[in-house]
């Protein structure tokens, strides 16, 4: 095929094109017809988009279909949980079929290129894409972001009812500088390899059709013109034979970055740096064949871009057929479908807090129930960012899903309270405070509203928005028993209103179905099984706080730190501390990474591991007895962390090496085991090479990441 190609029918396939309805005109029409467009977006009407395939197969040239790319994030007209939500489910089963799921109804609108998974590493909160990620831990991250991948692209790429996915946004962009969504981002080499890239390369792995390539500066060098990410690590070091976009008119951001003087500059750097696609600025259209014509770009480039945006259309049987015929694939939202984005929203909730079991509620104990707060019944609100086409109309609300399970055998009293989450105090607070005390338990639904998170939506301020401390100040003073459900975007610093719940159901944005998932679990009719994908701080200024952080020389420890409040003037200044900590927030986070309670009562005993020694290239299985010592039946995700003691550079305190979910019976006990080869214990040292170093381990299994449950083995190097 491309020896049959003009240069400009080449650079045509290069070019991807707004098709949004504003955009859809005869000059897009016939620049399609021209072989000028290779890829277009945002159109999901189905009748226009066969219409553009039409044109493209039909009327241009070579008849080469287009690529149809739209933003199906966590779902197309069913919502899944965001992305951050669904990590909590530590379930790769379920994360792949809501891609499933969010692949077939958005094929069924023609479109074939979803830009997701989004598997940015971020330790930072205040960043509003956190929510669109998998969290701050790059094995959970590439186990989950595989999973979406395989989800979207099916088992064939080919079937009807797949579409291509992609990671983005190679790479680092989850590291933006204070968490503001496009600022520079500084990663040296080893953090990058060892965190950032991890994901990557496993979507990589998993076949994943393209990437994005991120609008951040990495280093000095923005991302769209990164030649170290996207020749040397990418092509020559993964091998992809995938494609790479650019971000939205990310090339010719370069100018604006500082890295260039004009756009013909921005494509001869992108060019240089392996973009094969331009996303909306249609730069390429106007330079590359100059460039070309000059010398300055080798058509041999050119070619072998073009063969990377051929083989995916290939591989999607666009050339067999171009076409979409919706009545052959499922129906939009359904049984399925919401069955999955129940189960997902289900699986998502995390119980961070419970005191004296006030959870579950029973509907047999209870005369009436005080439903409190902006979120209770939102059903735009609950579905979170980046839901293009998401149906609010499809949303079962919690306060719908609380009446229809309970509204029969007990008082259900509702009161919004505040217009949004960002509404200030009122006198219906009064109003919420007489029904609260009038209730036998008050469930409070604060957080974000879903336009707080997102691109471009960061916060400098982590708290709940508004007066909604104050909210839950007034309903405490009640005496009665508060739950508060959130649901938000990213994590809270909920320290100021954590004292004064008896317990927290976090909730994420659980999409379509989130509220009959957060009734089940208020009224136990399934144990909450969510666990933290990030760490929760006390206070923004810990932040970044993560759990696979370095040692430091100076580790802190319980007895070294000293509270603010409680420094004695008189004393010496060495009398405590010297240790990495804040006067102010001590060192911990307020939930950790891994942390998520449940109904039943997990503990875990027993660690063991099959060897003491084990060599270079062999296997090592470190098990740990799991008992359920409630009076439930509940999901238990148990998790193996590692330290590597000594490396030729500095190796996280712990990481992330496997989890696994255990359904247990009340007084049941089961063995998990983990098995770890020596590969799994690699690291990109000094040199930047893969390897592992022979030494001593530590291994932990437990619920959650503070875990203390440890034994330990040594690899050796015998050869
Ligand atoms: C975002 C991408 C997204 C693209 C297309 C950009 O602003 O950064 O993640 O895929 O828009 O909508």
């Amino acid at each position: 095929m491309l020896a049959e190609m003009s240069l400009a029918e080449k650079v045509g396939q290069m070019n991807q094109v707004n098709a949004s309805d504003s955009e859809i005109d005869d000059h897009l029409r016939q620049a399609i017809a021209a072989g000028r467009v290779g890829s277009v977006l945002n159109q999901v009407d189905v009748d226009t988009v066969n219409e553009l395939q039409r044109i493209a197969v039909q009327e241009s040239r070579l008849g080469i279909p287009l690529l149809v790319g739209r933003d199906v994030i966590h779902g197309f007209k069913t919502v899944m949980p965001i992305p951050l939500g669904q990590a909590a489910t530590w379930n790769p089963e379920i994360v792949r079929e809501g891609a499933r799921v969010a692949a077939l109804e958005a094929a069924k609108a023609g479109i074939n290129w979803t830009f997701a998974p989004m598997i940015d590493i971020s330790r930072d909160p205040r960043w509003g894409r956190i929510a669109e990620s998998l969290g701050e831990d790059p094995y959970l991250a590439s186990e989950l972001g595989a999973a979406m991948v395989q989800g979207f692209q099916g088992e064939r790429l080919a079937d009807k009812g797949t579409i291509a996915a992609t990671a983005k946004h190679f790479a680092g962009y989850g590291a933006a500088e204070s968490g503001r969504d496009y600022a520079t981002t500084n990663i040296p080499e080893n953090e990058l390899r060892n965190v950032y890239l991890r994901p990557f390369k496993a979507a990589v792995d998993a076949g994943v059709v393209s990437l994005m390539a991120a609008f951040s500066d990495l280093d000095g060098i923005p991302a769209t013109g990164n030649e170290f990410l996207m020749r040397q690590v990418l092509r020559d070091e993964w091998g992809f034979a995938g494609f790479v976009v650019s971000d939205w008119d990310s090339v010719r951001q370069l100018q604006i970055h500082g890295l260039t003087e004009n756009d013909k500059e921005s494509v001869y750097q992108a060019l240089t740096a392996g973009v094969d696609m331009e996303m909306a600025g249609q730069s390429y259209l106007h330079h590359v064949e100059d460039l070309v014509k000059e010398g300055r770009i080798d058509v041999g480039i050119i070619d072998a871009m073009v063969a990377n945006i051929l083989r995916a259309k290939f591989g999607l049987g666009l050339f067999e057929d171009a076409y979409t015929n919706p009545a052959a694939l499922p129906a939009i939202a359904n049984k399925h479908a919401l069955e999955t984005s129940r189960v997902a929203a289900l699986q998502s909730i995390v119980l961070l807090k419970n005191d004296h079991g006030v959870l579950p509620l029973s509907a047999e104990k209870l005369d009436s129930v005080a439903i409190i707060g902006p979120l209770a019944d939102a059903p735009y609100e609950q579905l979170g960012t980046w839901i293009f086409d998401g149906d609010p109309e499809l949303s079962i609300t919690p306060m719908h899903a609380i009446h229809s399970l309970v509204g029969h055998d007990i008082d259900v009293r509702y009161l919004r309270a505040m217009e949004n989450s960002r509404s200030k105090a009122s006198p219906t607070f009064d109003e919420a405070v007489a029904i609260a005390g009038d209730s036998d338990v008050v469930l409070l639904f604060l957080g974000e509203e879903s336009i707080l998170s997102g691109e471009a939506h960061s916060r400098a301020d982590i708290n709940l928005p508004g007066d909604q401390a104050e909210l839950v100040r007034r309903v405490r003073e009640t005496g009665k028993p508060v739950v508060a459900i959130i649901q938000a975007g990213r994590p809270l610093t909920l320290t100021n209103i954590v004292d004064d719940v008896d317990a927290i159901l976090f909730a994420w944005h659980p999409g379509t179905m989130g509220g009959p998932a957060i009734a089940d679990l208020l009224f136990g009719v399934e144990s909450p099984s969510g666990k933290l994908p990030v760490s929760f701080p006390r206070m923004v200024g810990q932040v970044p706080i993560y759990y696979n952080q370095k040692n430091t020389g100076k580790p802190p420890s319980p007895d070294t730190v000293v509270h603010i409040d409680d420094i004695d003037a008189r004393a010496p200044q060495l009398s405590f501390g010297m240790t990495a900590f804040h006067l102010d927030a001590g060192y911990t986070p307020l939930y950790a990474f891994g942390h998520g309670l449940s109904y039943a009562e997990f503990s875990y005993d027993n660690i063991k591991v099959s060897a003491p020694e084990i060599d270079l290239g062999d296997t090592v299985t470190i098990s740990a007895e799991l008992t359920n010592n409630g009076d439930v039946a509940a999901v238990e995700i148990a998790q193996l962390y590692v330290r590597d003691l000594v490396g030729n550079v500095t190796r996280p305190v712990r990481e992330l090496k496997g989890f696994k979910r255990v359904r247990l019976d009340p007084g049941q006990t089961v063995t998990v085991e983990f098995r770890l080869h020596t590969d799994d214990l690699a690291f990109y040292g000094r040199d930047m090479l893969l390897m592992t170093e022979p030494g001593q381990f530590h291994a932990w299994i437990g619920g959650s990441s503070e875990t203390e449950l440890r034994t330990q083995f040594r690899i050796i190097d015998s050869s």
